[in-house]
């Protein structure tokens, strides 16, 4: 699937314009949110439970919709967009990770990391090549043929990493990536994610770790689902430029 190019030439990577989500009962996860993440960003996303943080992500990664409000991604206003173009938007542009990893049992890493080139009609040998390569980026090219359950909790992260990055994507979203792991794992997988945002990829780190969000660039705060700060540690034009 094809996408026509976007109005803007050159787009910030995530544009949320008041964004809002409610759901039934009177829950409001997101009471109009403005948010705009620059090519090159590496930024902290904290705050106190149920404040929204993991909603945000959702909308912004369009795994979710916002009740009003715009979201842009690359550009594209994600709600002008048809299922399938949204999902080509997806494969071309974002990568995903989660505290719990979400691999898939009795699949090995090679197959794991493949999966997340499933919706970029890419095919199977040139995936699991292209699978080998995202391993050994993080450090895991010995581990291919190992499945879920005989990795580490670090490695399993790792594998998951090298999952979100085999497409090459723009944008990685990371939801409280070391949420699960152990101080040293938890470091290893930070460090990684600074590579990764020193070869270019945008990235946005949920962490409920002031250590970790205070090592990033960037900290945006959220409470009841509004931002209430948003400091950089060095100005936006050079955190941007990164
Ligand atoms: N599907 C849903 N239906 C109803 N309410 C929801 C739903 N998903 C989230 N919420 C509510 O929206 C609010 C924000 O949830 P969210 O998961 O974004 O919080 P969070 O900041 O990520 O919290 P945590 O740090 O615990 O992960 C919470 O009050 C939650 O109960
Ligand atoms: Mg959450």
């Amino acid at each position: 699937m094809t996408l026509p190019p976007p109005a803007d030439s050159s787009p910030p990577v995530v544009e949320l314009r008041d964004a809002a989500k409610s759901y039934p009962g009177g829950v409001h996860a997101l009471r109009g949110v403005n948010l705009t993440v620059a090519e090159g960003e590496l930024l902290a996303v904290v705050g106190p439970s149920g404040s929204g943080k993991s909603t945000m992500l959702n909308v912004m990664g369009t795994l979710d919709k916002p009740t009003t409000g715009t979201v842009k991604v690359a550009g594209y206003d994600v709600s002008a967009l048809s299922d399938s173009r949204l999902s080509a938007l997806r494969a071309r542009h974002i990568g995903f990770v989660f505290q719990q990893f979400h691999l898939a049992a009795g699949r090995d890493a090679v197959d794991n990391v493949a999966d997340g080139l499933l919706y970029a009609g890419v095919p199977l040998r040139e995936r699991r090549a292209r699978a080998r390569e995202a391993l050994a980026k993080v450090g895991l090219d010995h581990r291919g043929s190992h499945t879920p359950n005989e990795l580490s909790g670090g490695e399993k992260q790792r594998v998951a990493i090298a999952r979100a990055l085999v497409g090459e994507p723009r944008l990685l979203l990371a939801d409280e990536p070391t949420g699960a792991l152990d101080t040293a794992s938890g470091a290893i997988v930070m460090e990684l994610l600074h590579e990764l945002n020193a070869s270019g990829t945008t990235i946005c780190v949920i962490t409920h770790d002031n250590g970790i969000a205070d090592s990033l660039p960037r900290r945006v705060r959220f409470k009841d689902g509004e931002i209430v700060s948003d400091s950089y540690s060095v100005s936006p034009v050079e955190g941007a430029g990164r």
